[in-house]
């Protein structure tokens, strides 16, 4: 009998691990600013429909056993909603934002001190950056975005910080401004040395940003424009569960195939604001209080 590289592979079994995450509640989201190729202010937005859904997402996370802290939203930040914006922590310390726009700079401080309030260690922040809107825990390197909106500087001074390797990936669409649009990092957990599985679109980097993606992570999931141009990526992963827009069919048949579940959230409303799953939810990391 001979061993053919036909051979069906067969999906691996996925485990579960179980997240702490921050949220907050939309419930002064809407669109009265436009600060990404989404947000269309003279559009109507529905704050009840954003709470809906939003509550969704909430309600299936607590389901799957998952851990939901929240934050409190405040008038006047709509966007404040996209907690993923609101640091990147690892071990108990806080690397807090410092926002592109304005618009978005008042929601720094509110952060920063519900970071310190739950025991976390608050380093930085020296230089431009988004938080997990543009970094990504992968394994033991942390992947970093640039181009739209955190700086390079951010990139070194996260590298010094948390004393991890950073890669650095450069973002070309303006449709897909933060790296948490354009990849998603599969397993949140994984052996040390081990690599864990991502998904990315590979039109929204540039060159040089496709090579290291291909060389440092040959197993990914590349997805199609289709699926990436509905904010496919922007998912949060569990290790087993992966939450995704109901609109990423394709998507969802890889990650089937990858032996990964799927679980369907429609953030729609949210989307006008230029976000989605991924950027409702913020990795909390360290410091159980
Ligand atoms: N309106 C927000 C902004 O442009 C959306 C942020 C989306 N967040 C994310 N993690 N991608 O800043």
């Amino acid at each position: 009998m001979s061993q053919t590289a036909q051979a069906p592979i067969e999906a691996p079994e996925r485990t579960q691990h179980l997240r702490r995450y921050l949220m907050c509640r939309p419930e002064h989201f809407t669109v009265s600013y436009s600060i990404n190729p989404w947000m269309e202010p003279a559009n109507p937005t529905d704050t009840a429909l954003a709470v809906r859904q939003w509550q969704k997402l909430y309600d299936t996370y607590i389901e799957l056993g998952h851990t939901i802290e929240l934050i409190d939203p405040q008038p006047g930040l709509p966007d404040m909603v996209y907690t993923a914006n609101g640091g990147f922590l690892i071990d108990g310390v806080a690397y807090p934002p410092k926002f592109r726009y304005e618009e978005r700079q008042g929601e720094e401080s509110w952060f920063t001190q519900w970071f310190r309030d739950h025991g976390y260690e608050v380093r930085g922040p020296e230089s431009m950056n988004e938080g997990e809107g543009d970094f990504l825990l992968a394994g033991d390197v942390v992947l970093a975005g640039r181009g739209f909106r955190s700086s390079d500087d951010s990139h070194r001074e996260l590298a010094r910080i948390f004393d991890r390797e950073v890669i650095s990936l450069t973002l070309v669409d303006p449709r897909f401004y933060h790296l948490d649009t354009a990849l998603s990092v599969l397993d949140p957990v994984v052996a040390p040395g081990e690599t864990p599985t991502i998904a990315y679109l590979p039109g929204a980097f540039d060159d040089d940003s496709r090579r290291i993606l291909e060389e440092r992570f040959p197993h990914a999931i590349r997805v199609s424009d289709a699926d990436g141009s509905v904010f496919g990526l922007n998912s949060a992963s569990d290790g087993k569960h992966v939450f995704i827009s109901p609109r990423a069919t394709g998507f969802e048949q890889q990650l089937r195939e990858r032996g990964y579940t799927p679980v369907l959230i429609d953030l729609s409303e949210l989307l006008l604001g230029g976000g989605g799953i991924k950027c409702c939810t913020l990795e909390l990391r360290g410091a159980e209080r």
